[in-house]
């Protein structure tokens, strides 16, 4: 079985994605963890030294590399952006957007220094930017949304357990 957790950031794709990973006694997979294992930097310092193109080339690899992979898996928020990306994830599994409000995410996302996309930025505003562009593609490549905003880590994840069978 395999599930891919896309959304936002600060959706709570990690940490739904654990729990649900335990739950169905499957592995978890964290994409952005593993391209930072593989370069030995985090996100951000990708994006500080080698550029976001740069960022969105490992993203696709990675995504490629694991289309065979049996889990739960977490993927960075701007995995749907290529449409590439979306064609490995509609063709290699079930796929669950984590939809939040904007609102909500500010609350989730009080420091944001591990988010390059948002460092230096008005929080809001930037999300409001980035939801807006995003919003699409999200419910367009999922098979189930699921709304976040005022539901706990477990809760979200009895409700995609639920809704899964
Ligand atoms: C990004 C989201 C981040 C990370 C990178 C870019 C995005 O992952 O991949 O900072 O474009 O929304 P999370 O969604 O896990 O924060």
């Amino acid at each position: 079985m395999k599930i891919y957790l896309i959304g936002m950031m600060g959706s709570g794709k990690s940490t739904v994605g654990k729990l649900l990973s335990e739950r169905l006694k499957i592995k978890f997979v964290d994409l952005d963890s593993i391209i930072e294992d593989k370069t030995h930097k985090t996100v951000a310092e990708i994006f500080e030294q080698n550029g976001e193109n740069h960022f969105r080339e490992l993203e696709s690899n990675i995504l490629e590399k694991s289309k065979g992979v049996e889990g739960v898996v977490a993927c960075g928020g701007g995995i749907i952006l290529d449409e590439k990306n979306r064609h490995i994830l509609k063709s290699s599994g079930e796929i669950i957007f984590l939809k939040s409000s904007v609102s909500e995410l500010v609350k989730r996302l009080h420091s944001a220094d591990d988010r390059p996309l948002l460092a230096d930025k008005q929080i809001e505003k930037e999300l409001d930017i980035i939801w807006s562009a995003r919003k699409i593609l999200y419910e367009q490549t999922a098979h189930l949304i699921i709304s976040v905003d005022g539901r706990t880590p477990k809760e979200i994840t009895e409700l995609i357990l639920d809704q899964l069978y």
